[in-house]
């Protein structure tokens, strides 16, 4: 299975912990429907920890939830399937899940069979609980190679946090995105670290197998599993731009049965999706990285350019870039047509440099630009 773009969906983590069962997966499944966000591209529906038995069964199968999935897990993914989402699950690689959950480590070829019998698409498999006599490549080596072998096509999402230098192995396992970061919580402190640690990872992302920077949480509002504080609309905007700009897979983690229309209007931008699901996948570089006017720039597919200007500060900005900053010199005769991709405004035509509209702490200005003749 070749993954050739950033996975796009949503997961139960952020908002609901421990507090999943059947009814919430299946009205999420309906409310990604209603909502547009399937299509926008959000296409797994994924659930995440606390959902299995704490006992293997007889045949040391993984048994759901008796109390919150009493149908059993295929009738889960049947549903999902029927709204035309994709179902992921959860598992970890040590000998418990980090709830403290039955867990794959020396199970893994039979639970890579047992998921998918239930019909699973995705797995995110997490990093607890790791024996300490084991590498930790080894684990995800071996449980890249079950799925490879389980007969369905099933992603394989890492999630080892970026720990023991991730970076370094992660391509040798059969994984198609990891996490490079350590857990997101819902404040704009979270979302800055995981941007500045993010920032140093670029090169090691690209096409089959992405830098994960978390699940989103756009829309939370300070409330669910991870909200320690909330964001404004303004912080969200510029967490999903970020998140977009740098190629990360883009899963929801807000309850998506009760969005605001801001939060629609975030998550369904379809100009920001097309730079995160950007046919190239090229490396984003810092275009301007002085004074914290962090200002990025990404070449995409058919010869345009993004540029992210992501004011990371606290005080008002008035973000800029200058042409040849980003390898286009005077002599290369060309100016830049710029639309801004969050209000929809084309900004007109522009020489030698772009100095931007101010803008308050944490807000952002995300541009496509066309490169025309002078
Ligand atoms: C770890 C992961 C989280 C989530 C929890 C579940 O902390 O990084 O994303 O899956 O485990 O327990």
């Amino acid at each position: 299975m070749i993954v050739r773009t950033p996975p796009m969906g949503w997961n139960s983590w952020n908002t609901f912990g421990w507090n999943i069962n059947e009814e919430l997966i299946k009205t999420t499944a309906d409310a990604m429907v209603e909502n547009g966000l399937l299509d926008a591209g959000y296409q797994y529906l994924v659930i995440d920890d606390c959902w299995a038995e704490r006992v293997r069964d007889k045949n040391h199968r993984l048994v759901p939830s008796r109390e919150k999935f009493p149908n059993g897990m295929k009738a889960v993914a049947d549903y999902v399937h029927s709204k035309g989402l994709k179902f992921g699950m959860y598992s970890c690689s040590g000998t418990l899940t980090c709830a403290g959950f039955p867990s794959s480590y020396e199970y893994e070829f039979i639970d890579a069979e047992t998921f998918a019998s239930w019909g699973v698409d995705y797995l995110k498999y997490d990093y607890c609980f790791k024996p300490q006599h084991e590498e930790g490549h080894l684990l995800y080596k071996r449980m890249g190679m079950a799925l490879a072998n389980c007969g369905r096509d099933i992603l394989f999402s890492a999630c080892s946090w970026g720990a023991d230098e991730t970076h370094k192995w992660i391509k040798t396992t059969g994984a198609h995105m990891w996490r490079s970061t350590g857990d997101i919580s819902d404040n704009w402190n979270s979302i800055k670290s995981l941007y500045e640690k993010q920032a140093e990872l670029q090169p090691f992302n690209g096409k089959g197998c992405f830098n994960d920077m978390d699940m989103l949480v756009v829309g939370m509002g300070g409330k669910g599993n991870v909200a320690l504080g909330g964001c404004t609309v303004e912080e969200y905007r510029t967490h999903f731009s970020i998140w977009a700009f740098f190629n990360s897979p883009l899963i929801i983690g807000c309850d998506v049965r009760e969005m605001k229309p801001e939060t629609i209007h975030i998550l369904t931008n379809k100009d920001i999706i097309a730079i995160n699901q950007d046919p190239a996948q090229r490396q984003p570089f810092m275009a301007n990285g002085l004074h914290g006017n962090s200002v990025w720039c990404k070449e995409l597919e058919g010869g345009d350019l993004a540029v992210g200007m992501f004011n990371m500060t606290d005080n008002n900005q008035i973000p800029y870039f200058i042409f040849s900053d980003i390898g286009l010199n005077r002599s290369a005769g060309r100016a830049l047509e710029i639309t801004d991709l969050w209000t929809g405004q084309k900004l007109g035509v522009f020489r030698d440099q772009y100095r931007a509209r101010l803008i308050g702490p944490h807000e952002s200005i995300v541009l496509r630009c066309k490169l025309v003749k002078e």
